[in-house]
């Protein structure tokens, strides 16, 4: 291998300054297309592993911001759940997280005012559950941490950000057999559920393509918002790298309905990001006002879109796209079969039955839609809209079940009933590859080798996602 190749290698395994290095004037032959290639032995295989049953599930959480705060709430609301300590650098948010859940028994040990006061959360060894709401740069780290010290890690997305450390997730979470499951952007509940239902009853036939995004604004109400994110850590990941920074909610519901890490796998793909037209800007316009945003002008910025698109080992195609900075609505999801075809925003299927020629515009109606929705909506939907109606019966004065989402009930539910859980290191590792993929890919103007987080398992490996609930739901919303 030649020194700049492998000066371009280690710039991207380590997730550092990769649009930065060097790449100009690259020809097509300088991109090495398994860039990320490592021999890996399966340890142990996640996939379909069931932990210890645990009747009572013990949690510490880790960064109380925006997204923490809710899921304080959300987890507070299970049965079965006891939140015993809280831990975030800001003191101040620890307290009102408590407070939060105060009126439905919680009452947490406060963890903050150093950098790594969740080490010692982690430590502890009355805790089974560790649920990480930080920023990204922080994910991998505490997970790995509390794997190795013996909790489940349940950790926002992305679950990391560089190849090397979704391997780490890999190892540690076989090694110790400690489930490492991303909290959301998944098959869970709502329409998704339905889908998959769907896609494994047969309605699509052979699912052949999928198309899934996280497009819509972030920039000025939230980028460059001085007190949206601590101290500024969205704005500065979107600085150094330009690629998919947050795939999963695209991502993660195509893997599944294609069973990624389950009976298919990721090949290869290739990823093009255009220029930033507008974060840069925006920094100029605040600058004028606020010397504050000096240090973000002429900052090597992510590119507005990305599009990044793979290729399967059964020959199925995924594009997923992301643009947070350009002034867009929410983008779309699509899945196209060979007996059928689905389209959100708003939601519409299309089967080759109501094709009577070749028009263009056979969608079903709204209310034929609705019946098909209707009659697929799984077992897992079914019984947690119950379980949320039920909730909404009894007055706990802060309605905290409200916020709880099937996701955190499945996983509750799964460590309860002593079930595999819906989504594995696999899933984690496989979903957040994409971020380390894209970016090599449009830094290298090359195709790009997906690494097979299994080690070949896929081929056998049972599926996630129990959207039929086989087993379990018999956790209740409080
Ligand atoms: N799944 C979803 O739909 C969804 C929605 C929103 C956010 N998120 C994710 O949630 C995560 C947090 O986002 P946010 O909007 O809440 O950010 P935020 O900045 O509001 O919150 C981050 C929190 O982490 C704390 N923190 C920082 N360093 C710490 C450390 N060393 N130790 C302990 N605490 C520390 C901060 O004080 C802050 O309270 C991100 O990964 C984001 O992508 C996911």
């Amino acid at each position: 291998m030649n020194s700049r190749r492998e000066f371009l290698k280690k710039a991207a395994l380590s997730g550092a300054g990769v649009a930065g290095a060097g790449i100009a004037g690259c020809s097509g032959q300088s991109g090495d297309p398994d860039p990320f290639a490592r021999s890996h032995r399966q340890v142990f295989n996640m996939a379909g592993y069931a932990a210890p049953k645990l009747d009572i599930v013990r949690i510490g959480i880790v960064g109380l911001g925006n997204r923490g705060t809710g899921t304080v709430r959300r987890l507070g609301g299970i049965e079965g759940v006891e939140i015993r300590a809280l831990c975030d650098l800001e003191p101040d948010r620890v307290k009102r997280s408590a407070d939060l859940i105060a009126h439905l028994g919680h009452k947490p040990d406060f963890y903050s005012g150093e950098e790594d006061a969740w080490k010692r959360m982690c430590e502890r060894n009355d805790l089974d559950l560790i649920s990480i709401n930080t920023p990204w740069h922080l994910h991998a780290d505490q997970s790995v941490f509390s794997m190795q010290n013996g909790k489940h890690a349940y950790v926002e997305l992305p679950a990391a950000t560089t190849m090397e450390d979704c391997w780490r997730l890999v190892e540690t979470s076989e090694r110790n057999r400690k489930h490492c499951v991303q909290m959301s952007g998944s098959c869970s509940g709502g329409i998704a559920a339905v889908l998959l239902n769907m896609v494994r009853e047969g309605f699509f036939g052979e699912v052949v393509h999928g198309e899934g995004c996280y497009v819509h604004t972030l920039s000025d109400f939230y980028l460059f918002d001085k007190e949206m994110y601590h101290r500024m850590w969205r704005l500065n990941e979107n600085i150094g790298k330009s690629g998919n920074l947050y795939p999963q909610h695209g991502m993660v519901p195509i893997m599944q309905m294609m069973d990624i890490n389950c009976g298919d796998q990721l090949d290869y793909c290739c990823s093009i990001s255009g220029n930033d037209f507008t974060l840069n800007e925006t920094a100029k316009r605040l600058a004028r006002e606020d010397e504050y945003w000096e240090e973000y002008l002429d900052r090597d910025y992510r590119g507005n879109m990305n599009v990044t698109i793979f290729k399967t080992i059964k020959g199925r195609t995924i594009v997923m796209q992301h643009d947070v900075s350009s002034p867009r609505p929410r983008g779309r999801r699509m899945l196209s079969g060979t007996k059928a075809i689905y389209e959100s925003h708003p939601d519409k299927i299309s089967t080759f039955e109501n094709h009577t020629g070749w028009g263009h515009y056979n969608w079903l109606t709204d209310e034929e839609f609705k019946a098909v929705a209707e009659k697929y909506s799984p077992e897992a939907n079914n019984r947690f809209n119950d379980l949320t109606r039920a909730a909404q019966q009894i007055d706990r004065g802060g309605h905290s079940y409200y916020r709880t989402s099937p996701t955190d009930w499945r996983l509750i539910d799964c460590l309860r009933n002593g079930l595999p859980v819906d989504m594995n290191v696999y899933d984690a590792a496989a979903s957040s590859a994409v971020t380390p993929v894209s970016i090599w890919s449009n830094a290298n103007r090359t195709f790009v080798r997906v690494p097979d987080f299994t080690n070949g398992a896929w081929k056998t490996n049972p599926r996630g996602m129990d959207v039929k609930l086989s087993g379990g739901g018999t956790t209740r919303l409080t």
